[in-house]
């Protein structure tokens, strides 16, 4: 079987599909009926999800959950949560009910800056070109009035644009860094085609400029692109209630509230650990990104890059001072309201319908708290019962759908394993036994 093939974007969906199980499937007619079974029946809806890439062949579904109860900055909101992982709507929804009788979380947004680079290289004088820089700054903001016009209508543009040298760590290499205010729009689009024109601008201005020593082929544009790295879009949420309140949550688990300050501060001293903590936090940070049709690679990104500021530590802080228990969430969030696919995709309209149409800001002060709460729920499971008595409770549907149980094996499962571990093996062994 051939897989190599020329003009494959050229094809129908239907040759698509047809070409795909000749050449990776023995038995293609499985493959078609599978891929055209997620197809949806309203051609029209079908037809926008097709558009949103490259080479759509079908849909891939992911459960759409809601965590309720979030009890933020004095207002309740329910949580669309996008994520194929099945403890973890759970564990976010119990730390908000917990979390909601306790004072709720306290969300702020720090700053909300974006940031984008231009960069280039430069072989002549620097003074020169620190001149250069200075006259045709102006012409930057000049040529990309087209594009700044409707955000600045919005309260948003351009902040700022600067020269930086950076010729110490790379030969001749310098950047136009330029930082932006996107409101509620996470931006990408506008910036990248703000740095586009800047890119342009500077090379052409060299013209303008007329100087003897300063000509356009010292100049080399290598890229302009947005940077995924924005600590200064910054959001963080916090918790507080009584140590004594915390630790009558778990009674049984001696010194609750310490296992939790102690279980951050193995996370700032291992990076083993601190990889896996913050892990958790991003389930229900991507769960939301996903659910909002923000850009969850970006939001990884930024959050791993600055939970590495020296060395990669927590993006969590807990602790304790006059028996009050203090747990907060401090990291950089680009995320969006409006562009992008939230004014498309039905369901991301959906999901910010159901968090009543926050803006930007709000929605980073509900994303960062369901991170903490996600991070809450992991520890609370890690330092008490472990992860995987409620990690594989939620599992045992799976793994009954493995073995495709009827209704009636899987409602004497649930009772069947009310009080006893939950494994692969132990669910196969059950259902050969009551089969
Ligand atoms: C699993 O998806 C997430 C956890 O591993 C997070 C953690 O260990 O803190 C449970």
């Amino acid at each position: 079987m051939s897989k190599e093939i020329k003009g494959f974007s050229k094809l129908t969906k239907k040759e698509k599909i047809e070409w795909l199980s000749k050449s990776c499937f023995k038995d293609g007619d499985s493959a078609k009926k599978i891929l055209t079974q997620y197809w949806n029946i309203d051609s029209n809806l079908q037809k926008l999800h097709d558009e949103f890439s490259e080479n759509t062949i079908s849909n891939y579904y992911l459960p759409f959950a809601i965590a309720p109860n979030f009890l933020i900055n004095n207002k309740i909101y329910t949580v669309p949560m996008t994520i194929e992982e099945s403890s973890v709507v759970a564990a976010a929804s119990k730390s908000a009910k917990f979390w909601m009788k306790n004072g709720g979380f306290k969300a702020e947004v720090i700053d909300s800056e974006k940031i984008g680079q231009v960069h280039f290289l430069f072989s002549g004088d620097k003074k020169i070109l620190l001149e250069y820089f200075n006259f045709v700054k102006p012409y930057l903001f000049e040529s990309t009035k087209e594009i700044t016009k409707k955000m600045e209508s919005r309260g948003g543009g351009i902040n700022s644009i600067e020269l930086i040298d950076k010729t110490s760590e790379l030969d001749g290499y310098y950047q136009i860094f330029a930082t932006f205010n996107t409101v509620d729009a996470m931006g990408a689009n506008f910036i990248n085609s703000c740095l586009e024109e800047f890119a342009e601008t500077f090379y052409k201005s060299v013209l303008k400029f007329n100087h003897r020593e300063l000509k356009q082929k010292d100049i080399e544009i290598i890229m302009s692109i947005l940077s995924n790295f924005v600590p200064k879009c910054l959001v963080k949420s916090s918790v507080s209630c009584r140590v004594t309140e915390l630790n009558k949550l778990e009674p049984e688990t001696k010194n609750f509230a310490e296992k939790i300050v102690r279980a951050i501060e193995i996370a700032n001293i291992d990076i083993y650990r601190a990889v896996t903590h913050n892990k958790g936090i991003m389930n229900g940070i991507d769960a939301v990104a996903i659910a909002t049709g923000n850009d969850f690679r970006a939001i990884e990104a930024g959050a791993h890059a600055y939970a590495s500021d020296g060395k990669y530590k927590s993006l969590s802080r807990a602790y304790i001072n006059n028996d009050i228990f203090y747990f907060e969430l401090k990291l950089p969030l680009a995320v969006g309201t409006v562009g992008g696919v939230t004014n498309l995709h039905p369901l991301v309209k959906l999901a910010l319908q159901i968090l009543e149409n926050p803006n930007s800001k709000e929605l980073m002060n509900i994303i960062a708290s369901v991170g903490l709460a996600q991070n809450f729920g992991a520890l609370r499971s890690l330092v008490t019962s472990g992860i995987q008595k409620g990690h594989m409770k939620m599992h045992l549907t799976n793994l009954l759908n493995k073995h495709n149980a009827s209704e009636k094996e899987k409602e004497s499962a649930l009772i069947y394993f009310k009080d006893k571990l939950v494994t692969s093996s132990n669910v196969e062994n059950f259902i050969k036994k009551i089969r």
